[in-house]
């Protein structure tokens, strides 16, 4: 009954790296105590960067960096973050918590990080509370070569040479904590500020207006009739809240039912992607401009005790579900889907790392994109997958989600979920190629015993993928046996 028929001769185009992007905003312990530590810390750094972060996201090869928010973007004012970090303005995070930001981390650290972890930043510029001006000077002060005073003060503050800066955004949530704009008056703005956003020398920017929120299909039909030519990406964002905003739920403490239904809200995320693309077929039907899911993830009730300004959340088995069958969605519409950030880094909401003083673990979430990482880049293979349904009481939704690419060396990484909470699924896979003959096939999960099963400062290994070998080959595939509420990725060696 459960079956995936897996083309391995038709490619359907290229699985685009930034698909495995990333979102550090200034909220909470995301930049400060989570990457910034500043140069005098007893926490090993560099320039002021933790080290053991770094590490750690060096090793799910983060693609792209989006900073500096989120909603702190459009009261962000760049100046405030650059020259001597002692004569920084000290500013309120109005948004994230009232708390003073003292701007230690500004534009050159922030390209710091990302040459560090060999990632390409993603800014998003301020439409909110910035002028066009102020927008323009920004993209000039990071990219411009020759003489201006932009170039001048960049070069006073410790930099000679312009960064190489692709992805810009005009500003976030405009329809919301952005302005509280109409999408036609956003749309008319976007027009004009991006007009200033300049290409200097060959730096070439790639262009993000501020998109729909979840399913405002009308703000993504208004905006691509009116500035669509304008722009290469726009944005989606969508979040997988278990409960409403008022109670989102609480990120390890659930029932089945629960489960269930966060994951059917994480399923939602396919729906959405294909109405808005088909809004977006109609204006664009070369598919020139991408679909940036530049904001996604769990959003869960703050942990106790914590400040409920600062999104900080625990991290469980859950968590890995949604962010496979997410990463399988953005696969499987590659056609689209250009780029996505999952929402936040470090220490906030659906974070891939936790720190507490000098200490850090990696999330399931981590562990997933690890696991992952295999398909940036990678082309897609198309594939047809007949999956039991998972019921729950009177709904029920695919038990099975996944993906399949191949790389360059011809290795095909398939990867899965099975979102059951109790059943492991007997999987066949009927492989159809002319070339491709099985021989030397490799599994690893990401399971565990319990549902909210999660990583602590105490234990931090309890979730961490492991080798594994519930398969056998069979006469034109293999057989595989998921177990419940897993992640697997499979490897078939080219
Ligand atoms: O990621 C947290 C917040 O969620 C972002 O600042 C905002 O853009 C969104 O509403």
């Amino acid at each position: 009954m459960n079956k995936l028929i897996l083309n391995a001769d038709i490619k359907k185009g290229k699985i685009n790296r930034n698909i495995y992007g990333h979102f550090a905003e200034h909220l909470g312990r995301c930049i400060y105590e989570g990457i910034w530590v500043g140069e005098d810390s007893d926490i090993p750094n560099t320039r002021g960067i933790r080290n053991d972060v770094v590490e750690a996201l060096k090793e799910i090869d983060i693609p792209v960096l989006r900073w500096p928010g989120g909603c702190f973007a459009d009261e962000y004012h760049w100046k405030d973050g650059v020259g001597p970090r002692e004569k920084r303005a000290k500013i309120v995070n109005t948004h994230w918590g009232g708390v003073t930001e003292n701007n230690h981390f500004g534009t050159h650290e922030f390209l710091d990080l990302c040459e560090q972890l060999n990632a390409e930043p993603y800014i998003c510029g301020n439409v909110g509370s910035g002028t066009v001006y102020e927008m323009q000077q920004w993209v000039e002060y990071m990219t411009f070569a020759g003489e201006s005073p932009m170039t001048n003060w960049r070069q006073e503050n410790g930099r000679d040479k312009p960064w190489k800066l692709r992805y810009f955004g005009v500003g976030n949530e405009n329809w919301g904590c952005g302005g509280n704009m109409r999408p036609e008056y956003y749309a008319d703005l976007y027009r004009r500020y991006q007009t200033y956003v300049r290409n200097y020398g060959d730096n070439k920017i790639y262009k993000i207006a501020c998109g729909p929120n979840t399913d405002d299909y009308e703000w993504m039909e208004i905006l691509m009739s009116r500035a669509g030519k304008y722009m290469d990406g726009l944005s989606l964002h969508y979040y997988t809240v278990p409960g409403d905003w008022e109670n989102k739920g609480s990120a390890t403490d659930f029932d089945k039912k629960e489960w269930f239904n966060t994951l059917k809200k994480a399923l939602y995320m396919e729906e959405l992607i294909e109405k808005h693309s088909t809004i977006m077929d109609k204006y664009d039907p070369d598919k020139k401009v991408g679909l940036i899911v530049d904001e996604w993830g769990a959003w869960y009730n703050v942990e106790p005790n914590t400040n409920p300004g600062f999104l900080y959340q625990q991290n469980s088995l859950r968590d890995a579900l949604i962010a496979g069958i997410n990463l399988n969605i953005y696969n499987n519409h590659c056609d689209r889907v250009q780029m996505a950030n999952i929402a936040q880094t470090i220490n906030v909401l659906q974070a891939m790392v936790l720190t507490r003083g000098e200490e850090i673990l990696l999330t399931p979430t981590y562990h997933v994109f690890e696991m992952y990482k295999v398909h940036q880049d990678a082309q897609l293979l198309d594939f047809n997958l007949v999956s039991e349904d998972y019921q729950m009481e009177d709904e029920s939704i695919p038990a099975v989600n996944g993906s399949t690419s191949v790389d360059r060396e011809g290795n095909i990484n398939i990867t899965l979920c099975n979102l059951k909470d109790d059943k492991n699924i007997k999987l066949e896979c009927v492989c159809n190629s002319t070339e491709l003959a099985i021989s030397d096939l490799k599994g690893r999960v990401l399971t565990s015993d319990k549902l909210n099963a999660h990583n602590t400062f105490e234990d931090k290994n309890r979730v961490k993928p492991q080798q594994f070998d519930d398969y056998n080959l069979t006469k034109d595939g293999f057989q595989v046996n998921l177990p419940s509420s897993s992640v697997v990725r499979l490897t078939i060696k080219g």
